[in-house]
Formats: structure tokens, sequence, C-alpha cells
């Protein structure tokens, strides 16, 4: 211990040392000296560390032996040389740093998630509803009717204490309506893209009534709502509900332009069920076709799958389709995956009449590569059970079919028709008419409209709009709110009327016209690829297939999902589906 130990201290302070070595005092020899010789080392061993800089280990170990051995012992060595800094390596320092950066990143998101993750999971307490406020004024009552894009858009911005919030749908969620046609192939499961509307009332800060019923009529005058439920028989299932403000975002229905043998015939793609009849036609015509001979026709005639509509339905849900024929159908079935035609049929000259043209151009030549036979110009006339008429480029021709989808657009709900029909204002058959402030005309009082049941010039008839146009209410509703409460103190004693006027003036004009801002589109067309026509700040952008797009796409369509359980299941389907295939099971 004591010759190992002495090396140590050569380096550095080697008279000193040589005074304690030698020392007669067993205390200095025993205690003083080894905890020097402790220090000394524990500060060689931070030079070595903090600097980055390595000691010569070789030499000092040299140094050690060479002066324990027993010839070297009693000689004074000369004193080591200080360790030699080296200069820093920059790729060490880079690397470090990048290392350091993506370290605190990941933390920093598993932090975010997990703070996200808490709050869905565990909702904080709400305040119950009321008839009054605790000042005494009356709370109002606020209808919302739908549980669609803009609903649900309007309810997650909306502060819920300041009314009293009622929602009525038939459907008990909310759907994700950009992915639907991901689904009946299953890159995507239902489930995936669908969020309970009672998890989304329960994370607002007041609560909220829903019911699960179809409003019936709406009484502009007496401002109530009839409501049934869809439970009916079970229950009292018609009932009326008063409202002081009603919001309208029933969404629209599929429309069939009065096409004999449309409805009767031909799957929609809308809603949740239609996804699930066209994943059961599917898998049941595949098998049916499979149990005939190779040269039958009737075989032909299975395998012939036509969607009707080249809008972005349409072209989204061919593109889903023939992945799944050719990236999976073909590994389990070679022969049936062969002899599938999919025809994705349009009326007019070209598919995605919103888009630019470059971008339409690169998807008919992309879709015709990917085998989907296109037919342009070819508008449907007629469906027959098995066959569509169709009128193209003056002929009529008639196309067999196993499985027909319809996607040619919306029409409005019968609801949005009675009500139309209450206001002489109404004017306009494709929705109802709204003003800059989303105000029902002939009704701006108490009824707004928002989403695919209104008609605005400059409006499409899109979730982006909905979603804006909901963000929008939910400001006007805080807007309100104040209003009613001014106007409220001016009727009590002592009120000062006039400062209390030009408050409510000035509220009100500060409730500005909605200006929709339009970032632009985007559309899955097949084979991992997608388009988008963006608008940033002004600017333009249009891009078509390449990884980037298709990555673009995907992360946009996450980021729209309304929940983050949403966005952990999209996620694992597409992670599912790229490993595994998608499932062929009915
Ligand atoms: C397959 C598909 C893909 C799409 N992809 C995109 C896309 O990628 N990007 C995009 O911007 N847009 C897309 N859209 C369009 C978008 O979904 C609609 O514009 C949007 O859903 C409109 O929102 P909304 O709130 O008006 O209606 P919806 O979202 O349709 O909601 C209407 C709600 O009203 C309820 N309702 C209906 N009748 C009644 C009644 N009588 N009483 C009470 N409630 C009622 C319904 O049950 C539903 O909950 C797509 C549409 C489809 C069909
Ligand atoms: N990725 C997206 O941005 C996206 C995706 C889906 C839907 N949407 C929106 O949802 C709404 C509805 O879209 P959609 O694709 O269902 O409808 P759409 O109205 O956009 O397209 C319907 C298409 O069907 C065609 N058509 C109509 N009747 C026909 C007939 N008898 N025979 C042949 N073709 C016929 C029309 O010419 C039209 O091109 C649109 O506003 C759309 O922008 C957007």
């Amino acid at each position: 211990m004591f010759q190992s130990t002495r090396l140590l201290l050569m380096s550095q302070s080697s008279t000193t040392m040589n005074v304690l070595r030698t020392s007669t005092i067993p205390f200095t020899r025993n205690i003083i000296l080894p905890t020097l010789l402790k220090q000394r080392s524990s500060l060689l061993y931070s030079v070595k560390n903090n600097n980055n800089n390595l000691i010569n280990s070789k030499r000092f170990l040299h140094q050690s032996f060479v002066s324990s051995s027993p010839s070297h012992q009693g000689e004074v060595p000369p004193p080591a040389q200080a360790p030699v800094l080296r200069p820093r390596s920059k790729f060490r320092t880079a690397g470090k740093f990048i290392w350091k950066t993506t370290l605190y990143s990941i933390l920093a998101t598993i932090g975010y998630f997990s703070y996200q993750l808490y709050r869905e999971i565990h909702p904080k307490t709400q305040l119950p509803q009321s008839k009054t406020f605790e000042n005494g004024s009356p709370r109002k009552n606020l209808v919302i009717l739908g549980t669609g894009w803009g609903s649900v858009s309007l309810l997650q911005e909306l502060d819920t204490t300041l009314y009293n919030v009622i929602i009525v749908s038939p459907r008990n969620y909310f759907l994700f309506t950009p992915l639907l046609p991901s689904t009946p192939v299953g890159t995507v499961n239902v489930k995936s893209i669908v969020e309970p509307i009672r998890s989304i009332i329960r994370r607002t800060k007041g609560s909220v009534v829903y019911y699960e019923a179809w409003a019936t009529d709406i009484d502009p005058q007496n401002k109530q709502i009839t409501v049934k439920s869809v439970f009916p028989g079970e229950q009292e299932d018609i009932k009326t509900i008063d409202y002081d403000y009603l919001v309208l975002s029933i969404g629209a229905t599929s429309t069939t332009f009065n096409i004999p043998g449309v409805s009767e015939n031909a799957i929609f793609m809308k809603e949740i069920s239609d996804s699930e009849k066209v994943r059961s036609k599917i898998m049941k015509t595949i098998e049916k076709a499979s149990f005939l001979p190779r040269d039958d026709p009737e075989r032909r005639k299975l395998l012939n799958f036509l969607v009707v509509g080249g809008g972005p339905t349409g072209v989204e849900f061919a593109a889903e389709l023939q992945d799944f024929i050719k990236q999976d159908l073909k590994k389990i079935m070679p022969e049936i995956s062969q002899d599938i035609k999919v025809s994705l049929i349009e009326g007019l000259p070209n598919i995605l009449n919103m888009f630019d043209k470059k971008l339409i151009d690169y998807t008919e030549k992309f879709l015709i590569n990917e085998d989907v036979d296109l037919k342009l110009n070819t508008m449907v006339k007629k469906v027959n059970p098995d066959s569509i008429i169709a009128k193209c480029k003056g002929e009529e021709i008639e196309l067999p079919y196993g499985v027909l989808v319809w996607s040619t657009g919306i029409k409005p709900q019968q609801l949005t028709l009675d009500t139309m029909k209450k206001l002489d204002e109404q004017t306009e058959r494709r929705g109802l008419l709204i003003d800059d402030k989303l105000r029902l005309l002939g009704a701006q009082d108490s009824i707004f409209g928002i989403g695919d049941c209104t008609f605005h010039p400059g409006f499409v008839p899109t979730a982006q709009v909905a979603h804006q146009e909901g963000q929008y209410l939910a400001k006007t509703f805080q807007k309100l709110y104040e209003i009613d409460q001014l106007k409220w103190e001016q009727e009590q004693p002592n009120a000062d009327i006039n400062s209390i006027k030009t408050n409510i003036d000035k509220i009100e004009s500060s409730i500005v016209d909605f200006k929709y801002a339009h970032m632009g589109s985007l559309a899955y067309i097949g084979g991992d690829k997608a388009i988008m026509d963006l608008n940033i700040a002004g600017a333009q952008y249009r891009l078509s297939g390449g990884n980037f797009v298709f990555w673009f796409w995907r992360s946009v369509y996450l980021s729209m999902c309304v929940s983050l359980r949403n966005r952990v299941l999209v996620t694992a389907d597409w992670v599912r589906t790229f490993v595994f295939g998608r499932d062929s099971s009915v």
C-alpha cells in the first residue's frame, strides 16, 4: 500500500510526500499520508473526466511498477508530467449535443403525452347545470343538434359553465370521416376513428346533457324543438326541449340525384354502418366468386367492383380497395386478386375537381398505373341489382358489378328541408342560408347553423369549414353570455343604464364576421401516395407522390383526431397493417 501510493504523490509534490514517507511518526505515516494520497488520486480522476483528456495511464502504471519494485525502493523518482489536455473533438461535442437534445425531446414528448392521457382518463369535476347563476341571473339553454365536426369543435372550445348545454344526436359518437375510406378494407379499424360523445362531454368544464335522439321538428317562434328517441317503445320516446340558443349542425346525407335503383342496390360511404356493409359485401363477394370456376361469367361479374363518383371520397375508397387487392389479397388469394377489376366512374371529364389541374393529372395517371379502371365522362343513369346503366360519350353502356359503392356527394337532411319551409328567408335548396355571423336567416336572434347543413357562398361542405365555424361560435357564445349578463344587470334596480348600454354596444361590435381560412386539401390516392394542395400564409404548395407527402398526409390526419386515444389507435392500426397486412375476414 505504502509503496504504490507513494508514487501518486511524486507527480506533484515529491518533496512533501517524501518527508511524510520517511517520517518516523506512525500517525503521519499511516493516517495523514494515505489520506493525502486518496485525495490526490481522486483529483487526477476528475481532471481526466472533466476535460475528456486521458492521462497516460500506461506511463503511470509503469512508474508505479518501477518504483514499487524492491530495486527502486528508497530512490526519489522524477516528478511525473502534468496530464496532457487535448482539444475537444468537434464530432464528440456535436454527438453529445444531438444525444442530449434527442433525450430531452423524448422526455418532453413522453411528459406531454402522459399529461394528455392523464387529463383524458381523469377529467376534472364538472360544474353542474342550474336554472340561475350565483348572482340570480338566468342561465340560458343552449341546444346543439349533432355530434359531428361542427358540434364537437364547438363543444371543445365552448365554456360550458356559461350555459345549460344540451346535445341531441342519434349518433352517440364523433366520427373522424377523413379516415372512413380506410376502414372497409381494414387499413384502420372503425373503432379507432370514433370517439364516444360521453367522453367528449365529460371533459368539458360545465356538465352537458346528451340525448340519443333525432330532432324531428324546430319551432322558431316558440323556441322549442321536438326530439324522438332512437329507442322507440322502451321509454317515452318523444319530448320537447326549450332553447334560448339553438345550433344546427346536423350535416347532410348521401345524394342519389333520384337515380332509380341507387338506394336499393348501392352502398354509400358516409357512416360507420356503411363501412361495415361495404366490408361485408366485399369479403362475401370474394368468397362467392372463389367458389366458381375461373371461366364462369358470373365469377367475372362478381369481381367487378364499381365506385361511382370521382370526388375525394370515391378516389380515396378506390385507392384503399386497390391497395387491399394488390398488397394483401394477392398473397392469400392470388387468382382472385388477378381477376378483380376496380372501376372508378365519374360523370365529368376529370376526377377530384376541387384540386389543381396538375394534381388531377398526376392522380389520374397514377390510378391507371395502379390498374384502376378510370371511366371518365360516364354518367350513371340507372342502377339494376347487378349492373349499372351509364351514358358515356353519348352512348348508353351497361356495366355488371358484384360490389357497388356510391359516393356522388351530399344533399340536405329532412329536418333541414322542413326548417327551410318554416322561414321565408330560406330560399336556397342546397342548405340553410346563414349570414356572416353564422346566424340562420329568418331566425337570427336565436338559431345558428354550421357545417354541411348550411349554404354560404365560398364555404364548401368540408370538415375544415365545420371545424372552424364551431370554433368561431364558441367565441360568439362567450360574448353573448357577457351581453346577456349586462342586459340582466340593466333590469336591476338602480342600474346605470347608459354605461351598461355602452358596454353592450362595445361587445356587440366586437363580434366580427366569420372568416374561413382555407388551409388546403389533402387526399390519399393509394400505393402509399397522397396529393396535397396547401395554402400557407397565402402561398400555394402543390405536391404529389413521394414519401414526404404521404407522411405529411398521415401526420395531418393524426393531429386532427379529437383524442389521444384515437391517435394511438390509428397509429397502432397503421403499424399492424404494415407488419401483418389487412385482415380479410368479415
Ligand atoms: C368519407 C368521407 C371523407 C371525408 N373526408 C374529409 C376530409 O378529408 N377533409 C374534409 O375537410 N372533409 C372531409 N369530409 C367531409 C366532412 O366529413 C364533412 O364536411 C363534415 O362531417 C361536416 O360536419 P358537420 O358537423 O356539418 O356534419 P357531420 O359531421 O356529418 O355531423 C352531423 C351530425 O348530426 C347528426 N344528425 C343528423 N340528423 C340529425 C337530427 N335530425 N337531429 C340531431 N342530430 C342529427 C348526425 O348523427 C351527426 O352526428 C369527408 C366526408 C366523408 C363522407
Ligand atoms: N380529402 C378530402 O379533402 C375529402 C375527402 C372526402 C370528402 N371530402 C369532402 O366531402 C364532400 C363530399 O365529397 P364526395 O367525394 O362524397 O362528393 P363530391 O361532391 O366531392 O364528388 C362527387 C362526384 O360524383 C360525381 N357524380 C355525381 N353524379 C354522378 C353520376 N350519376 N355518375 C357519375 N358520377 C357522378 C360528381 O361529378 C363529382 O365529381 C366534398 O365537399 C368533399 O370536398 C373531402
